[in-house]
């Protein structure tokens, strides 16, 4: 089995917080690993260094074989990195369209952007989301699903070797669940890995192959679905459970 990241001893403190604490966590070729932890466990952090939006305090990041160090989120995303973040990032007054290519704008004649092409992709890649949001609207007065919507369209327009999504089930409605979830076994068929952090047992035991659960900083499980059940895994979020 191929391994795409491999975080060895990973630390990250904000002055006085220590957010991660000799934190390591591999992740496979089209694995799916759902990531649980309280309010404040140090989950976004991981995940905004896997991305390059921080560097780590101290630790290694070997992704796909190679040692890397992502200054900032171009670097992670020429690696192969997608994100979806928990507040999903978007620019407001532009058009869902405009979000979507944000930074990777599809032009013509090599300067000229190409807004029919964007807009039609855009729409098909929000249709297949089932999202009543429209390309050419601007983002002001969405609704959290299709913001959401907007956010996972954007994560879709390369073939990234792994997909980090941050809650992308928080803010939707009911009957979107599905879809984003099919979307996640989506990229797991297509050999994609994804990072899926979320509060949601159900989602997590639903899509994952395998769950870690991080408490203040560190992680205290790291195991299989099949060896996991939800009383242990609450129980671990919580602090009931010590490690597993
Ligand atoms: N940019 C920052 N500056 C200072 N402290 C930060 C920063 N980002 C995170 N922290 C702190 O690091 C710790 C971990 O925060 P983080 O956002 O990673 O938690 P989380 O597990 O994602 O929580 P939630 O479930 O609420 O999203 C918290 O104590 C938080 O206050
Ligand atoms: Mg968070």
């Amino acid at each position: 089995m191929t391994e795409i990241v491999n975080l060895s001893n990973i630390y990250k403190s904000f002055g006085a917080v220590q957010a991660l604490i000799d934190f390591n966590l591999s992740i496979n070729e089209g694995e799916i690993v759902g990531l649980m932890g309280d309010n404040g466990a140090g989950k976004s952090t991981l995940l905004k260094i896997l991305a390059g939006n921080f560097l780590p305090t101290s630790g290694n990041i070997n992704f796909n074989g190679e040692d890397v160090v992502f200054n900032n989120p171009k670097d992670a995303r020429k690696a192969g990195v997608e994100v979806v973040y928990q507040d999903l990032a978007l620019c407001d007054h532009l058009t869902a369209a405009k979000n979507i290519y944000l930074s990777r704008e599809a032009k013509r004649f090599g300067f000229l952007l190409d807004h029919k092409k964007m807009n039609e992709t855009s729409q098909k890649l929000l249709d297949e989301l089932n999202s009543s949001a429209r390309p050419g609207d601007v983002v002001t007065g969405m609704s959290g699903g299709q913001r959401q919507a907007i956010a996972i369209a954007r994560t879709r327009l390369s073939e990234p070797k792994i997909v980090l999504m941050d809650e992308p089930t928080a803010a939707v409605s009911v009957a979107q669940v599905p879809v984003i979830l099919d979307y996640i076994r989506s990229l797991k068929k297509q050999n994609h890995s994804v990072l899926l952090i979320s509060h949601r047992l159900p989602d997590i035991m639903e899509v994952c192959d395998r769950i870690a659960v991080m408490r203040l900083g560190e992680k205290v499980c790291d195991k299989n679905k099949s060896d996991c059940n939800p009383e242990e895994i609450t129980g671990l979020i919580t602090g009931a459970i010590k490690s597993a």
